[in-house]
């Protein structure tokens, strides 16, 4: 079904031309905040009277007279200065419902009508050290947002930007080579048990062991010319820290692959290329000892202009550096037409300033979008950074499984009959869901308290509440069986769908804008969007519920009220399972 936004857009726009607007009128359609005054509202007409010099208010009513929409709308009125609110047809509800049934798949969305090529930089975490809870965020936003990109239609292209060609893999080469000496041989069969421990220990190694550090510094430079003793101790750690990070996406439900594993190494032979270039462009300068950009508009607090530092009096490469190779290639090789980048809001600058590079050397132009998404951070109870009780960094592979622990207790209590390995597969579904939900569910650009009572809660907007809304209406689906309602059938079998109930017509209402909640929360990368709006549906799911009586309804509505429950699950196993990547258990 094409997208009813953009058919009362086009409509409306048609109309306001007619009546005289300027050729580039637009209609500016949107849901409407307040469902007393209608469904939606047309905003376009005031700017349009603007530029023509005329009342807006006689604009709108000419808007009006001309609009041809029956049958679509019900009402149209005009308030205010020259808004226009519609009410949208019970027979377009109906329509629009019947159409999101009959695609299981795509609940009748159609994909975008010109995809786009977007690269999703995510998660990156920084290899040989273990993944610690700052990588979530990340690794979960961004999962969506490659999700609800694939979704909408786009060619989603995702990269892993992993640190794995720092200065520190010298110590830690040298390490392997000291304490690990069997891994020469068959480096395979060494794991190394705990990642963390071993950065540690290299660590301190080399500050306290001078003639080790020495040999560190060494590695690096083997590293870095690509000596092959070295490269093969470098692989076997970037392995080891592989091994710790993929079975955390696999438990988090993260759609990155080990092919979209793209590391810094990978971009290593290009920097020289890169810093030749820029100077060349006349961009890049050499700057107390070093190589820097100098980005228009980026200027300290001193008023002196900000330098963008690409290499180090030593020669060394940066991380800014890098980045430019990236992007260069992922528009160059890649294809993409846009990028976002998911990061904590204090790399905010560097991604400002690496933008504004890559349109000065002519990388990007106005075809290519460049975006940064950011996010605050994740907080203890005591309102810090999220540490652990003695003021380490917390592990998410520790914190990931205390939620499925405290989930089996919410599950314990709920559902104690339930055969143990059911138990244990929600326990995981709703341990892991309320972590994933709980983080997409905050503004992300503001901190958050990390509260496992608060999300873990069965009422309020919180995972197990969405999956316990989900498996409610599974159940009472189960339950027609005793009530000997064939379900599927009178589902099969329906050609029309009556709403007459004002907690009906509610319900549908929220059903068909589910389109609009994916867009506007895709549009803005905000998955926050998308959480209110499964909630929001769940809630007019229970108004209707306490309203309608449906196994026990006469056998004229019965369909309908049945279609509404179905229509309700699939589209909250969709938001969650599909775009969220949080399991909905059929029971719980
Ligand atoms: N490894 C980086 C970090 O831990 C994140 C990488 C983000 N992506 C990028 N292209 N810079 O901060």
């Amino acid at each position: 079904m094409k997208n009813l936004l953009t058919i009362l857009e086009e409509r409306i726009s048609e109309a306001l031309r007619k009546a005289g607007g300027p050729a580039e009128a637009a209609a500016l359609v949107s849901p409407s905040k307040n469902p007393a005054f209608g469904d939606y509202q047309a905003n376009g007409v005031m700017a349009a009277a603007k530029q023509l010099k005329t009342n807006p208010r006689q604009l709108a009513e000419q808007v009006v007279r001309l609009l041809q929409i029956n049958d679509l709308c019900e009402t149209v009125e005009i308030a205010g200065p020259g808004f226009i609110n519609l009410r949208l047809k019970p027979s377009l509800l109906e329509q629009r419902l019947l159409g999101m049934f009959t695609d299981p798949v795509r609940l009748g969305m159609e994909p975008a009508e010109k995809p786009k090529t977007i690269v999703v930089d995510y998660s990156g975490p920084n290899i040989a050290k273990e993944m610690h809870v700052g990588h979530l965020r990340s690794t979960i936003i961004g999962d969506w947002i490659a999700r609800v990109h694939d979704f909408e239609g786009h060619r989603v292209i995702r990269q892993n930007h992993i640190g794995d060609w720092g200065t520190q893999f010298g110590m830690l080469t040298a390490y392997l080579k000291a304490e690990y000496l069997h891994v020469l041989d068959n480096p395979s069969s060494a794991a190394i048990a705990d990642l963390e421990v071993f950065y540690q220990n290299a660590k301190q190694r080399s500050e306290q062991d001078p003639e080790f550090e020495k040999t560190a510094r060494a590695e690096v430079v083997k590293l870095h010319n690509h000596d092959p003793e070295t490269i093969r101790l470098w692989q076997h750690i970037v392995e080891q820290s592989r091994r710790h990070y993929q079975p955390i996406y696999a438990l988090l439900n993260i759609t990155l692959k080990r092919e979209d594993e793209r590391g810094e190494s990978f971009y290593a032979a290009m920097l020289p290329e890169v810093v030749k270039e820029l100077r060349q462009k006349g961009l890049a300068v050499d700057s107390e000892g070093a190589v820097c950009v100098f980005p228009k508009g980026f200027v300290g607090k001193d008023g002196a202009p900000l330098p963008f530092i690409i290499q180090k009096s030593d020669g060394a490469y940066l991380y800014a550096t890098t980045d430019l190779a990236a992007l260069r290639f992922r528009i160059a090789h890649l294809g993409a037409d846009k990028i976002v980048y998911v990061t904590d809001a204090r790399q905010t600058l560097h991604f400002q300033m690496l933008f504004e590079t890559a349109r000065a050397a002519g990388w990007t132009d106005s075809r290519v979008e460049l975006v940064h998404v950011t996010f605050g951070t994740m907080l203890g109870p005591d309102g810090r950074p999220f540490k652990t009780r003695e003021g380490g960094t917390v592990k998410l592979k520790d914190l990931l499984e205390e939620a499925v622990e405290k989930a089996r207790a919410v599950v314990e209590e709920k559902n104690p009959s339930l055969p143990a390995e059911q138990k244990a597969a929600i326990a995981r579904a709703v341990g892991i869901g309320a972590v994933k939900y709980a983080d997409y569910a905050n503004n992300r650009d503001t901190d958050y308290v990390f509260s496992f009572d608060k999300m873990l809660a069965m009422d309020g907007n919180t995972a197990p509440y969405m999956q316990y809304a989900y498996a409610r209406i599974r159940s009472i689906e189960r339950k027609a069986a005793g009530k000997e309602v064939d379900v599927e059938r009178e589902l099969a079998g329906i050609e029309r769908v009556v709403l007459s109930d004002a907690a009906e017509i509610e319900l549908a209402k929220k059903l068909i804008s589910y389109e609009q909640a994916i867009e506007s929360a895709a549009a803005s990368y905000r998955p926050n969007l998308l959480t209110a709006y499964l909630y929001d549906l769940s809630q007019s799911f229970s108004r209707f519920y306490n309203a309608c009586p449906v196994l026990g309804a006469p056998a004229d509505v019965r369909p309908s009220r049945l279609l509404l429950c179905e229509l309700t699950a699939r589209v909250i196993r969709h938001g969650m399972q599909d775009l969220l990547g949080i399991e909905t258990p059929e029971q719980m």
